[in-house]
């Protein structure tokens, strides 16, 4: 069954982890899933559509997933309606996930320039539309959804643009409050999300600005939405998907999801990865997350320079 349908018959909202590039990989996925156990969807990074179809090694690895991920969104990027429809079917073939999700909201100029993916597409409905048609006539037996933002420039452009893709078959959207213009500039507004869930019959998940529990609570209250997606939330902090958690939260904990995102990420990607692992350090020990610990700037500035599995050890043997 579409993990939305359930979802919605289950009368609970949905909650959803964003899809983030580098960042949103198996490694972090499976660290919030086994971190929060299973009541929220996981939106994979974005995957290039035409790298899929050129059978891509390092793309096609990129959309693999483990079982326990389950349910996992699988998202790709491209701007011509045909290679996003056999990226579709090649992905929904060769890793069964529980839905697919087209990017039309990325306000990087890699996806926006020459390719024309991600947020241009909004500069241009009628082409977004022809996408979500011609990956519908898949007849894929998931559902088909987009990721978008209020608009190109004007915040009011999701009001017509959110109608024509549900007239094209997508089976849900959901919205970033912000426009591509913006970026990641001012708060994003849940109020005209609130609109587009009044005027769309498919399901709406709300995105943008969500950091805590009573922030869902509150997104949700404003909006009506059927759930919402939470991202920059998320890094470092995987105990949002749940509550319970939450309260038991301790430096040792913090330690062993740490630990155990580590050995994954260096499992993934290679003796050398600990570098790249860094990123997530940053977010795990940000100075609000972890405002009790003492000599925490010199921690982080310790964690910002490791190279080895070795070195991370003795940082966090000495915090726990
Ligand atoms: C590092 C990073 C990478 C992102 N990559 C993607 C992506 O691959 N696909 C996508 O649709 N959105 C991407 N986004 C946007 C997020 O999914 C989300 O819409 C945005 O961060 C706002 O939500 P938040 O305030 O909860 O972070 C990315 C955001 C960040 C910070």
């Amino acid at each position: 069954m579409y993990f939305m349908t359930m979802w919605i018959k289950s009368k609970k909202p949905i909650i959803a982890l964003a899809p983030m590039a580098n960042m949103t990989d198996g490694p972090f996925c499976r660290v919030c899933r086994e971190t929060a156990g299973d009541n929220f969807v996981i939106f994979r990074e974005m995957a290039s559509a035409e790298a899929i179809v050129r059978h891509n090694e390092k793309t096609l690895q990129m959309c693999n997933f483990a079982e326990i991920e389950r349910p996992v969104v699988l998202q790709i990027f491209g701007g011509e309606a045909g290679r996003l429809a056999m990226a579709a079917r090649i992905i929904y073939d060769k890793f069964s996930p529980d839905g697919i999700d087209i990017n039309m909201g990325c306000p990087v100029p890699k996806i926006t320039g020459k390719t024309a993916a991600g947020a241009t597409l909004m500069k241009d409905p009628e082409k977004a539309a022809v996408i979500v048609r011609a990956i519908k006539a898949e007849n894929l037996p998931i559902p088909i959804t987009v990721k978008t933002r209020l608009g190109w420039s004007d915040p009011r452009e999701i009001l017509s643009f959110a109608p024509l893709l549900e007239q094209a078959g997508a089976d849900g959207v959901s919205i970033h409050g912000r426009t591509k213009m913006q970026g990641y500039a001012g708060k994003a507004d849940w109020k005209i999300i609130g609109i587009v869930k009044k005027i769309l019959k498919i399901p709406v998940i709300a995105n943008g600005d969500i950091g805590s529990r009573e922030d869902i609570e509150h997104c949700l209250q404003i909006t009506g939405a059927d759930g919402v997606m939470i991202g920059r939330g998320a890094l470092g902090n995987p105990w949002i998907f749940s509550s319970a958690r939450l309260k038991h939260f301790s430096l040792d904990e913090l330690a062993r999801v740490v630990l155990r995102h580590a050995h994954l990420h260096l499992e993934h990607y290679g003796p050398k990865s600990m570098v790249t692992f860094r990123k997530h350090l940053a977010w795990y020990f940000r100075g609000d997350r972890v405002k009790n610990m003492s000599g925490i700037k010199k921690t982080r500035s310790a964690l910002m320079q490791i190279n080895t599995m070795e070195e991370l050890e003795n940082i966090l043997q000495k915090i726990r």
